[in-house]
């Protein structure tokens, strides 16, 4: 592709300008990183899945009348999305006890919660991004009170919709991280689900096995995060089934999902 503009380079993503004022390009990198990038290492094949993957959900849920960033898949790594204004908090929604909670609370990991449970962290690499109430998001002005309780209505909706779906397909969704953005449209500002939702910001459990098919395999040096990674995306269907060459990497299929806002080409090539 020709030379574009990077607007952002975060651990997983790098942020390039997009075609048209409004839009951005999301590129997908193979880097995994953990506990704040203390520990990193390359994933070769993870930026085109968690691209499949993230398509995939935001799709789904823009089905649903969840607002989001996202516009269209462009390639095997990169996707076109509109351009918003990060609210600065990272909105953790827990079903089940696990990772910080159960450490925190000294929960055993897998027991499930009363109810689930919403939790913000502000985001702040260097700070390690804390965990904040609602007092400090307003005190600080991260977002306001009307912004928040919109935050938690469409962090519980993407919640209801998405342990249906991976419970469909034999997955218990333990927890996942997502995060928000303004879109300014005229005078109009519009909370959106922006950044991605994938096995890298998701607990996911194989129902069956309880083997966990998520980031905590490479958190936690089990091995086969590749492998796992592939298995989401092969039971989500967007993965093919054909057999390849041992290192040849991931195949995917051809995107044949809606859109979830207006068909934008780039730079005149067909999608
Ligand atoms: P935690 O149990 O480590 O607080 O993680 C809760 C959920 O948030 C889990 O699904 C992993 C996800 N997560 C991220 O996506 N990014 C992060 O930086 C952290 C710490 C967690």
């Amino acid at each position: 592709m020709n030379k574009r503009r990077r607007i952002y380079e975060g651990k997983a993503k790098v942020l390039y300008e997009g075609p048209e004022p409004g839009t951005l390009i999301q590129h997908f990198k193979d880097d995994a990183t953990a506990f704040n990038a203390k520990k990193h290492a390359l994933i070769e094949g993870k930026g085109v899945l968690n691209n499949r993957i993230s398509e995939y959900i935001f799709t789904k849920l823009g089905e649903i009348s969840v607002p989001t960033h996202f516009i269209k898949r462009l390639n095997m790594r990169e996707q076109l999305i509109r351009e918003v204004e990060i609210v600065p908090l990272e909105v953790v929604v827990r079903n089940v006890a696990a990772g910080s909670l159960s450490t925190r609370l000294g929960l055993e990991e897998g027991s499930q919660l009363p109810r689930s449970i919403i939790e913000f962290y502000y985001k702040k690499d260097e700070l390690n991004d804390p965990m904040v109430s609602e007092e400090h998001i307003t005190a600080f002005g991260w977002a306001t009170p009307q912004e928040i309780d919109e935050i938690m209505q469409l962090a519980l909706r993407i919640n209801d919709f998405l342990v249906g779906l991976f419970l469909g397909i034999g997955i218990r969704l333990i927890d996942f991280k997502v995060e928000f953005g303004r879109l300014y449209d005229n005078d109009q500002v519009r909370l959106v689900l922006a950044d991605e939702i994938s096995p890298d910001c998701c607990r996911l459990w194989d129902i069956q096995s309880g083997d966990k098919l998520d980031k905590d395999r490479f958190r936690r040096d089990l091995g086969g995060v590749l492998e796992a990674y592939q298995e989401v995306a092969r039971r989500l269907g967007v993965l093919t089934e054909t057999p390849r060459p041992r290192g040849a990497g991931p195949v995917l299929v051809a995107s044949n999902t809606p859109i979830n806002g207006p068909v934008t080409p780039v730079n005149g090539k067909p999608n």
